[in-house]
């Protein structure tokens, strides 16, 4: 964790890049006001519920998961109790204790028993534009996870344990989540586009005896061979645990010729003869509200990536109830989030939110710009998209590609644009608005994380509200957001600081995987009593939330979070280097890039060879999205005379390089060796 200084300066260099005092006010559109149904009348009723949902949350989310969720048998206890106060024990949060319910009936069997096996659950969008969809219904999705989960079942899987899922986007992603979640099983999906290494480190730490991959998959015009992936993987875990620990590895087959495979006798099947032949019926595992339904790893500031953990009813609840109201959900209507289901978007609104909304939606394996620009609206067009649900990252791209690949594409089914990742700047927000949308759809820009399981923050596209570009504006129903400052003081509007959350939510993450005090440690320990999200914000005085950006050592790339000492680790894990610091830098399309500091041990000497192979070293290990897009050549670190290496200057030279003034990198007479600043600066872009 960053000391708080370093935290506020973060913060400041955040809130330096808001330009918009309260920002100019553009009302929800009135041909999406017509266009469709609401669940809320207006912006009064928002907020009514809002409050309601403070005053009396027992009572509130005691009605939606009665209304929105399929019980096998009620909580017994308090619909809530929780404790986020360090001082005062354990910190824990509890929902609807002593319920029992199943996700996988919600998702799927619920609406097949209701008749609606025929609806179509997933449009499925392959990478090519030819001759690369299929459609798969409820029923189709019930058959498969059934038939899934019983052979996971005889393969000795059981309640409580882990499985890894290593996929690409295609609904064989939520259909081994959906058969985890029917026999109680813990799914830990890996993003198909993160390396053997980071999949290794997540099989050992969650313990997975079982893996579910494919073959390979195609990106653009490249085959990624996610089986060779795995099964490196494999023998890492093998190197680094106690013997073989996946004894068992599915493969779905989505190449086929175009990716021949090996397959290791006893260990590997292949998903559709497994399939065949596996029992078609599997009852489903009544769970208790609180138990684990899956965990899912991200970065933080400090040591490896840290597996969150989501309990089984809040989190589905939460996901449902922002699905449908954040994006008015309709029903018939037809939803695409962009996102991979490797992330929590995709978890949140891929899978869970949407099928336990009995939606229908896409699902997208390909790039959103191959084989050019038009690849997302062309998706809307063909399925008749309402609500699209994407990466300001990909906005960004889109907007610079040009008006013309959106223009060509009739876009009339579209009702909603989403946006969520990382703060979106305002030229971004106005030309998604305008040209995307053709001023006709709310811009629903959500702010969330994978500890918060979904939305927290929303404009709500409602009657009468008045949106900001670049304005995550107002909590979710339950959420009780507040600004801090250094002191932990809660500051009232307008105001700027540290944005923290004052109680518990049912789509809170409940522990770190093996590490409730690193849970702890992380979220409630700076400020007590708290939720710290370690995001930035302000406060306007109409009441608007504006993040800012992250306040601790995570690097936002094109959304994805990038722990800065997961990077560091990997570049001194190379024979050469000595030491290495790893800052966020400005990116026009990436939002930030990540910029290494490399000194190198005596006797080597740097090279342009030596550059690639670093970049090369943390693609190995993490993955292609945590490479360094500049690697900054330092004779030594700027530090304190205890040690500490002050990010506040590197953040500044790798933003402002040789035009950094004075005043930009504050008191450096704190410095063991001040001049080594002046050499940094001589030495950037070379
Ligand atoms: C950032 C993604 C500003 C933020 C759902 C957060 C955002 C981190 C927004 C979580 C937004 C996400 N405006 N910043 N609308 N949405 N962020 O865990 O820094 O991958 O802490 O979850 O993304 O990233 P994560």
């Amino acid at each position: 964790m960053s000391s708080t200084e370093d935290m506020i300066s973060a913060m400041h260099d955040g809130l330096a890049e808001v330009k918009t005092e309260t920002g100019p006010k553009i009302p929800v559109p009135e041909t999406y006001l017509k266009a469709t149904k609401h669940h809320l009348k207006d912006v009064q009723e928002y907020l009514d519920w809002y409050k309601k949902s403070l005053e009396s949350p027992n009572d509130f989310w005691s009605e939606k998961a009665k209304e929105m969720l399929s019980w096998h048998q009620l909580w017994t206890g308090k619909t809530l109790e929780y404790n986020f106060d360090v001082r005062k024990g354990k910190v824990y949060s509890e929902w609807f204790k002593g319920g029992k319910l199943n996700a996988c009936y919600n998702a799927l069997d619920r609406h097949v028993e209701n008749g609606h096996g025929s609806q179509v659950a997933y449009y499925c969008e392959g990478n090519d534009l030819v001759d690369d969809h299929r459609t798969v219904t409820y029923a189709q999705m019930l058959d498969q996870v059934k038939r899934l989960a019983s052979a996971l079942k005889k393969r000795g899987v059981r309640k409580g344990d882990v499985v890894a899922i290593y996929l690409p986007n295609i609904p064989e992603l939520p259909i081994s989540m959906l058969a985890c979640a029917r026999i109680g099983a813990i799914h830990n999906v890996v993003f198909g586009g993160f390396s053997a290494e980071a999949l290794a480190g997540r099989i050992l730490d969650a313990q997975c005896r079982v893996l579910i991959t494919c073959d390979g998959v195609m990106r653009g015009n490249k085959v990624i061979e996610l089986k060779a992936l795995a099964d490196a993987a494999e023998e890492l875990v093998y190197e680094r645990g106690d013997g073989h620990l996946v004894d068992r590895q599915i493969v779905f087959k989505r190449l086929g010729d175009k990716c021949p495979v090996g397959m290791k006798p006893k260990r590997d099947e292949w998903w559709h003869e497994t399939l065949a032949k596996a029992e078609p019926e599997c009852p489903v595992e009544w769970m208790d509200a609180e138990d684990p339904l899956f965990v899912l790893y991200t970065s933080g500031s400090t040591g490896k990536p840290k597996g969150l953990v989501h309990t089984t009813a809040g989190y589905i609840l939460y996901a449902a109830i922002t699905h449908k109201y954040a994006f008015n959900y309709q029903e018939n209507d037809v939803f695409f989030c962009t996102a991979d289901c490797g992330w929590i978007t995709g978890h949140s609104y891929v899978v869970y939110g949407p099928l336990l909304n009995r939606a229908t939606s896409v699902i997208f394996e390909g790039v959103p710009t191959h084989p050019d620009s038009s690849r997302l609206w062309q998706i809307c067009d063909k399925y008749k998209v309402n609500q699209m649900y994407t990466a300001p990252t990909l906005i960004r791209s889109l907007m610079r590609a040009g008006d013309k690949y959106v223009t060509k594409i009739p876009r009339n089914s579209l009702r909603v644009l989403g946006t969520v990742g990382e703060p979106i700047n305002p030229e971004a927000w106005n030309w998604f608005f305008n040209v995307g949308g053709d001023k006709c759809c709310p811009v629903v820009d959500t702010w969330w994380q994978t500890e918060t399981g979904g939305h927290m923050i929303i404009p709500p596209p409602v009657r009468g509200f008045q949106m900001k570009p670049g304005a995550a504006s107002l909590p979710f129903f339950g959420i009780e957001p507040v600004v801090l400052n250094e002191k932990g003081e809660e500051l009232s509007k307008p105001c700027e600081g540290f944005l923290c959350i004052k109680r518990s939510w049912p789509g809170i993450h409940r522990t770190v995987l093996n590490d409730h005090a690193r849970m702890e440690q992380v979220y409630f320990s700076t400020f007590k009593g708290y939720y710290m999200s370690g995001d930035g914000c302000r406060v306007d005085e109409d009441g608007y939330y504006w993040l800012t950006g992250r306040v601790d050592d995570v690097i936002n790339v094109s959304g994805h979070r990038i722990g800065t000492a997961e990077v560091e680790s990997s570049l001194v894990s190379h024979p050469y280097v000595a030491e290495a610091a790893v800052v966020p830098m400005p990116h026009d399309i990436k939002g930030q890039g990540i910029y290494a500091y490399v000194t190198l041990r005596d006797g080597f000497e740097p090279s342009e060879e030596l550059r690639k192979e670093l970049r090369q070293t943390v693609r190995v290990e993490i993955g292609a999205i945590a490479t360094p897009d500049v690697i900054h050549w330092a004779p030594a670190l700027p530090k304190t005379r205890s040690g500490k290496i002050m990010r506040r200057i590197l953040r500044k030279i790798a933003e402002k390089g040789t035009h950094v003034s004075s005043e930009e990198l504050g008191d450096i007479t704190t410095l063991a060796e001040p001049q080594v600043v002046a050499q940094l600066i001589e030495l950037y872009g070379k």
